[in-house]
């Protein structure tokens, strides 16, 4: 298959306008739009972008493809905590199988991918006696090539709540996980979560991998793993290939603690990844009123530098039970309860969500929509990146290394009015 493709006429995020080339899976040149030159491409390689917003790839760096797809069965989270969802959880798990876990996750895959999505960190639960999604998530690893895969061992119930979770996370990553993950808020005491991480800590370490932690996931002000996290990230040198995942409580910490916390992260190059899908409905379940937002200090972390990424999480599964796998629904939400709806936000959610995910998943300098980057990116039906956002555009070409992995054909709209159909259309000047 051709790993040769065209954009013409695309405007990037900077607002230029230019013809993409990329040619053996590689982008050969970024031109002036209207300088390259079609006939040099097959015409099932080139799309005419006609002004559209072009992307580099988007990237998904917090989902768990185990979990996915099985809201409501056996039941549905009623209460809508956290707490709820891992109890749901422990009982469907116990049903798991190899080809189920599979089946799910592949079409999950399939959705990301529609969405524009060629890199995905996948949590993979390891408190799972028979770690049987481990093996099917890093068999899909193998299998799939319209994804990039990163498994996380991820010991969802603790490392120290029973006897074999320790012996379970240590078998996860002898098979080959990608990333070493926690929850220390989870474990039983303080003393406990402070053991979670630096077994963490140690695993990757040992084992040359990176971190990422779902840590200090609670509305609790008490919950304060990410200062353990970052000082360990600090002390051994590995804040660049380590990530908290959630720090909600942050949202509730004093602002002095809050201070302290984001200067050590900022201090170990650590990274944060917030999920608002998750959290605006699993945070506040044991507020009165006013009911606090569940989401981390994205404004104070990013003006103190620290990379702060973005992730769907969970796709109709026991602790969200909407969504389409769609980063920019993700970026929806966000950008609505955390207050980043100023114009001088758009470029930020955007930046969250390219730059940054990539900084998060370790993608290198192939990242990006310049000479000599990989041959991937999105094409978006709008002409600006605060409309791709306002109306979460369909996604019209996805490709990959050169080779197209997706494409949607937007929907048309009328409305009968006065006897007359008339066509809608959502697009602003
Ligand atoms: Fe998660």
């Amino acid at each position: 298959m051709s790993q040769d493709y065209l954009v013409t006429d695309a405007t990037t995020l900077d607002g230029e306008r230019v013809d993409v080339e990329i040619r053996d899976g590689t982008v050969e040149a970024v031109r002036e739009a209207g300088d390259a030159d079609p006939d040099a491409f097959e015409e099932c390689d080139t799309f005419g972008a006609d002004g559209r917003l072009v992307t580099p790839p988007l990237i998904e760096p917090h989902i768990h493809l185990d979990a996915t797809l099985t809201a409501g069965d056996p039941q549905w989270n009623e209460s809508g905590t956290l707490a709820e969802g891992i109890d749901v959880w422990a009982d469907r798990k116990q049903a798991l199988t190899k080809e189920d876990v599979k089946a799910r996750a592949t079409e999950t895959i399939e959705w990301l991918v529609s969405h524009g999505i060629t890199r995905v960190r996948t949590h993979a639960d390891t408190t799972e006696a028979s770690l049987v999604g481990v093996e099917a998530l890093l068999e899909l690893r193998e299998e799939l090539d319209v994804v990039d895969l990163q498994v996380v061992a991820f010991p969802q119930d603790g490392v120290f709540t029973a006897p074999e979770h320790e012996d379970l996370l240590r078998e996860a990553v002898e098979m080959g996980v990608d990333v070493i993950g926690g929850i220390p808020h989870n474990e039983h005491t303080r003393e406990d979560g402070v053991k979670g991480v630096t077994t963490a800590v140690d695993l990757a370490e040992r084992h040359g991998r990176p971190l990422d932690l779902h840590i200090d996931e609670t509305d609790d002000p008490g919950s304060r793993f990410t200062e353990v996290l970052a000082s360990e990230a600090l002390k051994r040198d590995i804040g660049e290939r380590t990530t908290a995942s959630h720090t909600t409580a942050m949202h509730s910490y004093p602002n002095a603690y809050a201070g302290k916390v984001v200067s050590l992260l900022a201090e170990s190059g650590v990274s944060v990844v917030t999920n608002p899908p998750d959290n605006s409905v699993l945070q506040g379940r044991y507020d009165d009123y006013p009911r606090r937002r569940g989401h981390t200090r994205i404004d104070q972390l990013r003006e103190a530098g620290v990379t702060v990424g973005i992730g769907h999480d969970s796709v109709v599964d026991p602790w969200y039970h909407y969504g389409v796998g769609d980063q920019l629904d993700a970026a929806f939400v966000l950008l609505h309860y955390a207050h980043m709806s100023g114009r001088d936000d758009v470029g930020a959610l955007w930046e969250m969500l390219t730059e940054a995910n990539a900084d998060v998943v370790g993608v290198g300098d192939e990242y990006g929509l310049e000479e000599d980057t990989e041959g991937s990116l999105v094409v978006y039906d709008a002409r600006s990146p605060f409309d791709a956002l306002r109306k979460r555009a369909p996604r019209l070409r996805v490709v990959k290394g050169g080779q197209e992995v997706a494409r949607t054909d937007p929907a048309t709209h009328t409305v009968t009015r006065g006897g007359d159909v008339r066509d809608v259309s959502y697009d602003r000047p």
